[in-house]
């Protein structure tokens, strides 16, 4: 939708039509989806304008949080935290400033976050060097509330906008390992540290036990979805989702035995499209199968991490996926690991430097295996951290759920015991 200069500027550079060829009057403002939105703000008339728009309806599903200070207060703000989907700044300053401030912005913007700028600026040269910069929208000051709406709202639904998910397929080398496990902590984490909304799909319909580790027990799930392909929508998926936290939803399987579970490589694409369009992230706990689905679900998601436990067969079915998804994916980052269980009393195993070799990649992380820990969590219904959230284990969960969500690597240098082994295996990786 083509609404101001700043728009039409780009549709110009762009050979598109420009704004008196499209239709007047009011449009349709679809609504944005489950994404976060942050606002730094320069005078109290966009904050309020900002603050109605977050509560217009067309934003119900989205978080948006507004705070004061403007550019300045953004970089500061994103120096030690991840930032969010979208960056709304009011800029009420000349244009040197705006841009230099962007480039320092840039540099601490994690990839995939839009910014959108809302300036006093009406200046095609200043339109020009923000498009150069990526700035997603520009807006004129004083704004109105549902200018923000639009704009907000426009990022996602344009034709030629990118889906907001991010995929991740988490997947064990064999069956028992904790991949399940570590995919429900992860989406927990992506979640509560990151404040990103995310929805974990329980895959393994007939026993998955996401809604035991949520102490979730919905009437429906990810089976109405599978057996309904016709019925799915926006609409029916959020009656599917039951809310775990504030940014955690669950597809729960119905782990029920009364139907069978023969499913087409197919069955899973409308509700994992459907999920891509409207929450940012999306992690799929798929079980130890190898089927047609299964496969096809690993090689489309955007990252994957397989969970060995350090034993032989853990080693060779490790290998063996991981050589597979490197040749299906041949421009994707290879399928990050991680070792789970490791250091059972009296155990022998392979190390991880052995898995290192063999997989020619490090592990992600080498989680302990602690039985009392783990199956506190699991007998209680709850995650790591909330058993124990300082624990060293919960540390590692956060820093998966950080490689895992794509974070920018500045930021992952937070204090944690596993800071500097993952800075190294980023290197080797990049
Ligand atoms: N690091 C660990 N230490 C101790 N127990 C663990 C650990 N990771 C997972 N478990 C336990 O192992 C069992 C199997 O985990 P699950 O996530 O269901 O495995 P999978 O999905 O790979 O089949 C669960 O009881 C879980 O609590
Ligand atoms: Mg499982």
């Amino acid at each position: 939708m083509i609404k101001n200069a700043y728009q039409v500027a780009v549709a110009e550079e762009q050979g598109l039509p420009a704004a008196a060829e499209l239709p007047a009057g009011e449009d349709h403002i679809a609504p944005a989806p489950r994404v976060s939105v942050q606002a730094f703000c320069e005078t109290v008339e966009t904050a309020a304008a900002v603050q109605a728009a977050g509560e217009d309806r067309r934003l119900a599903k989205a978080h948006v949080k507004i705070q004061m200070g403007g550019i300045a207060a953004a970089i500061e703000a994103y120096r030690s935290s991840a930032t969010p989907n979208v960056i709304v700044i009011e800029a009420d300053t000349r244009a040197d400033e705006i841009l230099g401030g962007l480039d320092q912005l840039a540099e601490v913007c994690d990839a995939g976050t839009r910014v959108m700028v809302i300036g006093r600026i009406n200046d095609v040269t200043l339109y020009r060097e923000l498009t150069r910069r990526g700035v997603s929208d520009y807006l004129i000051a004083p704004v109105g509330t549902i200018d923000v709406v639009r704009s907000i709202c426009g990022l996602y639904s344009a034709p030629d906008a990118k889906p907001v998910g991010r995929i991740i397929a988490v997947v064990g080398a064999k069956g028992g390992v904790g991949a399940s496990t570590i995919a429900h902590n992860v989406a927990y984490a992506i979640g509560a540290d990151f404040g990103v909304d995310s929805v974990v799909a329980d895959l393994d319909l007939a026993f998955g036990t996401a809604g035991l580790d949520y102490n979730q027990d919905p009437p429906q799930g990810i089976a109405d979805a599978v057996f309904s392909p016709d019925r799915i929508d926006g609409g029916f998926v959020d009656r599917l989702l039951s809310k775990c936290t504030d940014h955690l939803s669950l597809l729960a399987a119905p782990a029920t035995l009364e139907r069978v579970y023969d499913f087409g490589a197919e069955s899973f694409d409308a509700i994992i499209d459907t999920l891509r369009n409207s929450v940012p992230c999306i992690v799929l706990d798929v079980p130890h199968q190898w089927s047609g689905w299964t496969r096809r679900l690993l090689v489309s998601a955007d990252d994957i991490l397989i969970v060995a436990a350090p034993d032989l067969a853990n080693l060779r079915n490790a290998k063996n996926m991981v050589d597979l998804l490197r040749v299906a994916r041949p421009n994707d980052r290879h399928p990050y690991y991680c070792l789970n269980q490791a250091g059972v009393p009296k155990r022998p195993e392979i190390t991880p430097a052995d898995f290192a070799k063999a997989l020619e990649d490090q592990p992600l992380a080498v989680i302990p295996f602690e039985p009392q820990l783990f199956g506190t969590a699991a007998n209680n219904g709850q995650m790591i951290a909330e058993v124990s959230s300082g624990h060293k284990t919960a540390e590692m969960v956060r820093q998966l759920a950080q490689v895992l969500t794509g974070r920018a690597e500045a930021k992952r240098a937070r204090s944690g015991l596993l800071t500097p082994l993952l800075a190294k295996l980023r290197k080797k990786s990049a």
